[in-house]
């Protein structure tokens, strides 16, 4: 895809998700690479436009370029790489534990599962995200045209948390409430206030049969990684400049909220934890150490 087919941008109102292009470009660097036979991710660089993957060229390299804008978004894209690992390996992991039917994606971005996880054959999967940013994915799919999907379906449904009602777009899009469902929600949390994280736990909680599972990444509290953010919204080179994080959970307040909905927590790591046990590189401790990984099961 050339830079100018890129169909990235403000789309009526909120732009397309730069944060999920970021995590797409940190999955197409370490592709093959760090905790080898645990990670691999090649779909991952064909979503990217041209522009897009010229950082993930120059990490893969080890080849910083020149001039403070594009030095951090090379950067940027390094660091995420070393999260994105020990996060895909925790949830992939997590996934295969809890297979079912239905796997409904929340706040999906540029996720490859349904392209390339092969345990998805028995799986319809649903993959709901802004519709901004889900305009964003189907027009970059439709690029590539010849993607075969791993999974039994994709289905396409844009919800915005803030506002819409997931439980009738899920219904819309086919999603059976009876059976079990496992819910992947990676990399979302921290952009919902508390009250849109309670609001999607409501509805997805009373679409939750017994035997499924939810898998949620979300972000405890650190000083430093606020102040951090606050300085990268002030230089604005940062691809999360304007999507702001809005709340952090202590794991202790997530799984308390999670049991109020039925969900009890049965694990609960760090990716520090699991970086750690793969040996990958842990130069971002502190973003490693915040970053979590619980699974909450409905008896
Ligand atoms: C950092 S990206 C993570 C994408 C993907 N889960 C991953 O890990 O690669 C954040 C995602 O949250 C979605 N998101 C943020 N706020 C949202 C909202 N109010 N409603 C729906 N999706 C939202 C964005 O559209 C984006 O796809």
């Amino acid at each position: 895809m050339s830079e100018n087919e890129n169909p990235s941008g403000n789309q009526g109102g909120r732009a397309a998700s730069r944060t999920a292009v970021l995590v797409c470009q940190g999955r197409a660097v370490a592709d093959g690479r760090p905790a080898a036979g645990r990670f691999t991710d090649p779909v991952a660089a064909r979503l990217l436009s041209d522009a897009e993957r010229t950082p993930v060229d120059e990490v893969r390299a080890g080849t910083p370029p020149r001039g403070w804008r594009a030095r951090g978004a090379y950067e940027s894209v390094r660091a995420c790489a070393e999260i994105v690992v020990p996060r895909t390996v925790a949830i992939d992991d997590a996934l295969r534990g809890h297979a079912s039917g239905q796997l409904v994606i929340l706040g999906a971005g540029l996720d490859t599962r349904a392209w390339r996880l092969p345990g998805l054959a028995a799986t319809d999967v649903w993959e709901v995200d802004h519709p901004a940013s889900q305009r964003d994915k189907r027009a970059r799919l439709a690029e590539l045209g010849d993607l075969p999907v791993t999974a039994r379906s994709v289905r396409f449904t844009p919800v915005d948390f803030a506002v819409d009602d997931l439980g009738a777009a899920l219904d819309a899009a086919g999603h059976d409430p009876s059976v079990p469902t496992t819910w992947l929600w990676e990399g979302v949390v921290p952009y919902l206030t508390r009250a849109q994280v309670r609001g999607t736990l409501a509805a997805l909680a009373a679409r939750t049969a017994p035997g499924s599972a939810l898998v949620v990444n979300y972000q405890a509290p650190r000083a430093k990684a606020a102040a951090g953010r606050l300085l990268a919204r002030a230089l604005r080179f940062s691809a999360t400049a304007n999507e702001p994080w809005r709340s952090l959970w202590r794991p202790r307040r997530m799984a308390a909220l999670l049991a109020e909905h039925g969900l009890p927590v049965v694990s609960d790591e760090s990716l520090l934890d699991v970086a750690h046990d793969l040996g990958t590189p842990r130069k971002a401790r502190g973003s490693l150490r915040s970053g979590r990984v619980a699974v909450a099961e409905r008896p």
